[in-house]
């Protein structure tokens, strides 16, 4: 499809809600997001974490929609649009597009090891593993490089079967997906709750241990704002570019990020009470999901059900973010290189498969592409580089200068007179402040 030809949109409002909340919720909700606010001691961390949501993540994201949606392309040619060509704001915009491309190469292997721990729970192979096996279970599946690169490969195959269908496609699959996935994370959560009991979780989420926040909490909070709220990864400016003119941003901008956040919150809910329950000590990666939460899932009765369940819940949320990331690359391509949409598809999941494949293989399976690891290398890219960076130079280029030029107009609206102005402070100081402060921090100049 040519850029601005026969573009489709979203059915309404709340299917482009849907698509971009399937794209927030992920692993970084389930996983990251309870395990930073444990290391950071809880309600004074959350506290922060929804300033950094509300000072950085949801200026941003508004943004990034509003330059989609005026410009009706990729992040890559919409940055150009909106610049005059100018080649810097065009690779600010490709470099988002980079982000998304890398993201998902590994986090396609990620979500391939939900459906394993899926399959194995559901056939009862994982209800005989206790603290001492558990670990090693899991090493021992990394360094199967059959089963790593056949789940990646699943899963990269059902993501490229729905994106293949476009946005329409999209919203359809993300209108069963969202609904299960938000039914299984309170029915998981209530479950946890009733068995393993609430009241250290409350006291720990409620509680203000001022000590424990240090300047690198503050900078972690906004890390993880960009990363759950899926911005800087060209993700809002593609699903943006197909909303319709009428379309309120600052509105559904802001449910996005509630329902986000409340997920995440929940996702506290659904493992702090096992967490406590037990003396072990949470795992510091990814690795949690499939290590620390078996054995005690498999103390309680219709553990083995419920481990399947969450399983199967983890594996959708991931699905309804790899959807978003890989439909950043297929955009990129079809509109700048003029290629049939089914093609597109095809080419970058192809590239994608083939690069998540070494990642895959990097796990112990192969010993060369162990030692490079590009899993962690591009993991650590991205969330400590390009998203930082590129979220930096979008919130200067929106905040100076396209916001007055170009996209005022569509902030017209009596309440939005008022939001507008607050916004592009937030574009213009705020924000750029904060995530120059990660950035600076990063670089290790304050440390
Ligand atoms: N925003 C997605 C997540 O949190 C990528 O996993």
């Amino acid at each position: 499809m040519s850029e601005n030809s026969e573009r489709s949109s979203w059915s309404s409002s709340f299917g482009f809600i849907l698509a971009c909340v399937g794209s927030a919720v992920g692993l970084g909700n389930i996983w990251k997001f309870p395990y930073i606010t444990y290391e950071n001691g809880g309600g004074a961390f959350v506290i922060i974490y929804l300033l950094a949501i509300a000072l950085v993540g949801y200026p941003i994201m508004i943004a990034e929609i509003a330059i989609g949606k005026k410009a009706k392309a990729n992040a890559y040619l919409a940055m150009g649009k909106l610049s005059k060509d100018n080649i810097f704001w065009k690779l600010v915009g490709g470099v988002t597009i980079i982000t998304s491309f890398l993201i998902l190469t590994y986090y396609s292997v990620v979500a391939g090891w939900t459906v394993e721990y899926c399959f194995q729970s559901l056939l009862g192979n994982l209800s005989m593993l206790n603290n001492e096996t558990v670990a090693p279970r899991f090493t021992e599946f990394l360094g199967n490089g059959l089963k790593q690169v056949g789940y990646h490969t699943l899963f990269m195959f059902i993501t490229t079967l729905i994106v293949i269908k476009e946005i329409k496609g999209i919203e359809k699959v993300l209108k069963v997906i969202m609904p299960l996935f938000v039914g299984l994370v309170i029915l998981i959560a209530g479950y946890s709750l009733y068995e393993f009991g609430g009241g250290k979780t409350f006291d720990f989420l409620f509680s203000f241990d001022m000590e424990k926040i240090t300047p690198h909490s503050v900078l972690e909070a906004v890390g993880h704002a960009f990363f759950t709220l899926s911005v800087s990864a060209g993700i809002m400016v593609i699903y943006g570019s197909h909303l319709t003119k009428a379309t309120d941003i600052f509105k559904t901008g802001l449910w996005i990020t509630l329902l986000d956040t409340m997920i995440a919150i929940i996702a506290c809910f659904m493992m702090y009470p096992i967490i406590f329950g037990t003396d072990i000590k949470i795992g510091e990666s990814v690795s949690i999901l499939f290590t620390t939460l078996i054995p005690q899932f498999n103390s309680v009765p219709g553990g083995t059900v419920i481990l399947s369940l969450f399983y199967l819940l983890v594996a959708l949320a991931a699905l309804s973010s790899t959807i978003s990331i890989l439909e950043v690359t297929v955009s990129f391509v079809s509109e700048k290189f003029n290629i049939a949409r089914k093609k597109a598809t095809l080419l970058s999941s192809g590239v994608i498969w083939g690069i998540g494949v070494l990642c895959a293989l990097g796990l112990g399976a192969n010993e060369t592409l162990t030692k490079v690891d590009l899993f962690t290398k591009f993991d650590y890219l991205v969330s400590n580089w390009t998203m930082p960076v590129a979220g930096f130079l979008t919130s200067i280029f929106v905040g100076w200068y396209a916001a007055d030029k170009y996209l005022k107009e569509d902030f017209e609206g009596s309440h939005h007179k008022m939001l507008y102005p607050i916004w592009k402070f937030s574009l213009r100081f705020i924000a750029p402040i904060l995530v120059g402060g990660v950035i600076i921090y990063r670089l290790k100049i304050f440390s």
